[in-house]
């Protein structure tokens, strides 16, 4: 066992508990979790229903298809969990609902959520929770401009992304400092053997040893994935004389292809 103190307790509420195996179990994350960096408890909202069947769900008011998930449970289960986080001494713990209309995950905000070391994730089912639960919630989150049929993938890619920033977790070959959007930029290609592989060779840069020539060439091949395939990045980002100097080289060298 590496480390000997939990750096972050997730407490998940959620109708389908046993989806979080995917995360608890393998790759980086489940290695996390079996070194106890990281610790989960998962909150099944059947269990504290009230009534004889363990409802979870009703129909909205004033019509419309789909169910809605009931605020008692929730409200409930979210109680259940603060409680649970603050006998370990947790009393910050930051609830989330993931839901589409929330806040856009981004690498900033994954930063911005790594400085807490207790969440309550509500992971919804149905078209959603009852408005009034939104009093236990601090922040809504979205992974994206689409719809799921669960909060569960949701909650996992969260949990995901912060697992691995996290200090032991990723080992030096696995670095999260290398990783796309940590410097603004998207990552730039890599190569493994085979050094040809079906007459494509590897960039000779590659394979010249020399440290400084191998930086400059990943920084002007990230620039160039950034501009091509997310400009949007580029106008967020504050260029270094040195990157600037690459964009502009990239872009001298796009407009002589394109003649
Ligand atoms: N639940 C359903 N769709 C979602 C999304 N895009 N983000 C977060 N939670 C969701």
């Amino acid at each position: 066992m590496k480390n000997s103190k939990v750096l972050i307790t997730f407490d998940i509420l959620t109708l389908m508990p046993e989806m979080f195996l995917a995360l608890s179990d393998y790759g980086v994350t489940g290695r996390a979790f079996r070194e106890n960096i990281v610790s989960l408890n998962l909150w099944n909202p059947r269990e504290f229903s009230t009534d004889l069947h363990k409802t979870v769900d009703d129909r909205t008011y004033g019509g419309g298809p789909g169910m809605l998930m009931m605020a008692e449970p929730l409200v409930k289960s979210i109680e259940a969990a603060k409680k649970r986080q603050s006998a370990v001494g947790i009393n910050n713990s930051k609830v989330i609902h993931m839901t589409p209309r929330g806040k856009l995950l981004s690498h900033k905000k994954v930063k911005e959520l790594s400085e807490c070391e207790g969440f309550i994730i509500i992971a919804s089912r149905y078209e959603g929770i009852d408005e009034r639960v939104n009093d236990w919630v601090d922040e809504e989150i979205s992974i994206g401009d689409y719809v799921l049929s669960g909060g569960e993938l949701p909650a996992m890619t969260m949990m995901d992304c912060l697992i691995r920033q996290l200090p032991g977790v990723l080992n030096d070959d696995e670095s999260a400092t290398q990783d796309s959007f940590v410097n603004g930029l998207l990552d730039h290609s890599h190569f493994t053997r085979p050094e040809i592989f079906k007459k494509k060779k590897v960039p000779e840069v590659l394979l010249s040893g020399d440290h400084e020539k191998i930086r400059l060439w990943r920084l002007k091949e990230s620039l160039k994935h950034t501009w091509i395939k997310r400009p949007d990045l580029l106008d967020e980002k504050l260029l270094t004389k040195e990157e600037a100097r690459l964009l502009e080289e990239i872009q001298i060298e796009q407009e002589q292809d394109s003649i």
